[in-house]
């Protein structure tokens, strides 16, 4: 058995040895030619001083760098780490897209084929996925996350960590999963990267670490902590967040890795007076495994022999790495993930290509549709396809991705061109770049458009435009390209906008005077031919947003469950003095959370709560009909959304407790039930009690968190 084994292993290791499993390096150059770093990093993998390597990839490779770490005096095989995080070499919409789908199976398919191809690339660990909540669209890493929303967050983190690990680990199509960044990193002050976090114990607790917990739940091999501090204390030396929650509390079994040289960084915050001080926090705190940092390597055995780190809790990390290493059945092959001809048959895989495919095509957001602008007719016969993105391909992939070869990635021309066939001619004109401020492109593109029927724009951000370390105080569409958009509306044709990001972005003059919007995010490398589906109608679209797009900057925070009624609603539209308002802007967003139109339309009716009041032990149906009343086939996502009016706490306007995608064929109607359940009730009272307060309830079933279109109310008894 596993325990046995570890405590086998653990008493031969000398102290120097046990601190040689706590360091993970990043080592392009082990595989490259001759260097100073290349033969150090090599004789520490000899030596038994590294227990993981980042950034090594491809079974030549880390098969090559295992047979040197089994050179060990006690054999001890690395674990090979990477961030998979939206696809390997398939690439997969960024994950703030594919949380747009609402669709779990999805999602957690697409998690599964990234694990399968990088584990038959050699790879043992993902750092993904990132359960962060991002309610700052300002931060680069909302693109990385699953939005603003906790409840849909902790599912999606579920779904993703069951998708890169499968049920069990330990399959040679799975990798180790990795909860990051605990905790909060996502309320970064003022969505500066790496920024100071201030958060009341009941946001902490409500909105940031339910994620995290689904993940443990789902059974995630390992979490990684994070650069931000929390009320003071860095994440990488809090032993609240990892001593007392995690590991006490939640009882959690993994192991811990640092950010990027986090441990190293508490010195640089003023919490720790240098590296070696950084080191004993940082192990004390709980963070296992310091990654790319030498904090540990360099200071972990003297302290350990000053008496200032306790051994236990030296062997607590090694023991649960080493265990990590045996339920991957390590020990027993150090290979079993370096399989060549399996790595060439899995990458080859043309259904991994069709996975990306779909799941770009539920990622895609419909934000407008005027005059039922989309789907393209088949009668146009000419569309202009104008925009710096149109023949992009390495933007679709988008930030943090592993494969950046752009002869695997489709752009939306391609997608467009080879789905247009012979009836419909494209025309295709660049207008403008996404920087800049030249217009000397205009003048073509607006001819362009006016020998076409249609103009398609594709416009957004680059894919270094978002993601770690880019992070914006402007988020608006960058460089002159709603100024193209407004040449080419002049130009009098009706105008569909795609936009690519890593974010939401604002773009005004596209919002108030496009025929129709498409939010694409970064769709992947199969995102040309998915955006064409949906542009030509053989996909209805069916997404919907997973978080708040504001009008301008100056409204953050504006996640939809941040909204209170405070003591000054607005209750006569317009009326605003004294009230909580701007006087420069409505307090609502340009688009609500939970946001994305159809090809058809939904009808919902016939409310029923099948019971009015609830009593402990009891749970509530909370159902109706939904009906597909236009003439195509589609999906809708329902959304269940609750309000506490009254309680000790005072809570948010509308809350996400619970949604389910359905699809319909035209005129067809089905019943979607909600249950409710007296955890669903409950919040964090003042003394940090997970309580229901018993009282009324109001329930809202709709379409978005702004487009509700049943109500009803229900009442907990006490
Ligand atoms: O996994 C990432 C983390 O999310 C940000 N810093 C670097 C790590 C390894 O690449």
């Amino acid at each position: 058995n596993i325990e046995q084994r570890v405590t086998a292993l653990l008493a031969q290791m000398t102290l120097e040895e046990k601190v040689g499993q706590l360091n993970q390096y990043s080592g392009r150059e082990v595989t490259g030619p001759a260097s100073d770093r290349k033969s150090t990093l090599l004789n520490s993998i000899r030596s038994g001083q590294v227990g993981s390597m980042l950034n090594v990839k491809g079974v030549k490779d880390t098969r090559e760098i295992q047979a040197v770490a089994l050179e060990s005096r006690l054999h001890i095989p690395l674990l090979f780490s990477l961030d998979v995080i939206h696809g390997y070499q398939t690439t997969f919409p960024i994950p703030l897209g594919e949380a747009a789908s609402w669709d779990l199976d999805a999602i957690r398919l697409g998690a599964h084929v990234a694990a399968k191809e990088a584990a038959a690339s050699g790879i043992h660990w993902t750092f993904a996925p990132m359960v962060d909540i991002g309610r700052d669209p300002r931060w680069g890493r909302v693109m990385e996350g699953a939005g603003e929303d906790t409840y849909l967050g902790s599912q999606i983190a579920k779904a993703r960590v069951l998708g890169f690990q499968g049920e069990k680990l330990g399959g040679t199509d799975a990798v180790l999963a990795c909860a990051k960044h605990f905790a909060a990193y996502g309320a970064a002050t003022a969505g500066r990267d790496y920024n100071a976090v201030d958060l009341s114990p009941q946001q902490l607790w409500e909105t940031y670490l339910p994620p995290f917990k689904a993940a443990a739940d789902a059974g995630v091999a390992t979490f990684m902590n994070s650069f931000n501090t929390l009320n003071g204390i860095p994440a990488t030396g809090n032993a609240y967040l990892q001593r007392d929650i995690l590991k006490g509390q939640w009882q959690y079994p993994g192991f811990v890795v640092s950010d990027w040289g986090s441990i190293a960084e508490l010195a640089n915050w003023g919490y720790a007076a240098d590296k070696k001080d950084a080191a004993q926090k940082a192990l004390t705190a709980g963070s296992d495994m310091d990654m790319e940092g030498d904090a540990y390597s360099q200071n972990l055995a003297q302290l350990v022999k000053d008496g200032k780190v306790k051994t236990d809790l030296v062997d607590d990390a090694v023991r649960r790495i080493l265990r990590k290493k045996f339920e991957l059945g390590l020990f027993d092959d150090p290979y079993r993930f370096s399989d060549e001809a399996r790595e060439k048959q899995v990458l080859s895989d043309p259904q991994n290509r069709v996975a990306a495919r779909q799941m770009a095509q539920k990622s895609l957001v419909l934000l407008k549709n005027q005059n039922a602008t989309l789907p393209l007719t088949k009668q146009l016969r000419t569309v202009a396809l104008i925009g710096p993105l149109a023949k992009a391909k390495r933007d679709l992939n988008g930030s943090w991705t592993v494969d950046t070869d752009t002869t695997r990635i489709t752009s939306l021309y391609d997608g467009l061109s080879q789905r247009a066939g012979k009836n419909t001619q494209l025309l295709y004109a660049k207008g403008c770049d996404t920087s800049g401020d030249s217009r000397a492109g205009f003048a073509q593109a607006v001819a362009t458009a006016q020998r076409a029927d249609l103009v398609v724009l594709a416009v957004g951000e680059t894919w270094d435009m978002s993601g770690e370390a880019k992070s914006r105080t402007d988020i608006h569409l960058p460089g002159p390209q709603e100024e193209l958009f407004k040449a080419l509306k002049a130009a009098g044709k009706p105008v569909a906008v795609v936009v690519f990001g890593g974010r939401p972005l604002i773009f005004d003059a596209i919002a108030d005077q496009a025929d129709a919007i498409l939010y694409a995010w970064w769709p992947g490398s199969e995102g040309g031919f998915a955006l064409a589906d949906v542009l030509f109608g053989d996909y209805n679209p069916a997404g919907k947003l997973p978080i708040t797009f504001p009008r301008n900057v100056g409204q953050i925070p504006i996640a939809y469950n941040q909204q209170y009624n405070t003591g000054r609603p607005i209750t006569k539209p317009g009326d605003i003095r004294y009230k909580s308002a701007y006087i420069d802007a409505p307090n609502t967003p340009r688009y609500a959370f939970g946001h994305g139109l159809s090809y058809t339309a939904f009808k919902y009716s016939d409310l029923k709560i099948s019971r009015p009041q609830l009593k402990a032990g009891e749970s509530v149906q909370v159902s109706f009909t939904l009906t597909n009343t236009g003439k195509t086939a589609g999906e809708e996502v329902a959304q269940l959304y609750l309000r506490d009016p009254v309680a000790s706490v005072v809570r948010p306007l509308k809350e996400l407790k619970d949604f389910r995608k359905i699809s319909l064929k035209p005129g067809q109607s089905k019943t979607v039930t909600f249950t409710l359940d007296r955890d669903k009730l409950a919040f964090y009272n003042q003394q940090l009690e997970w309580k229901a307060e018993p009282g009324a309830f109001q329930l809202m079933v709709g379409s978005a968190s702004d487009d509700i279109r049943l109500e009803g109310q229900m009442e907990l008894l006490p």
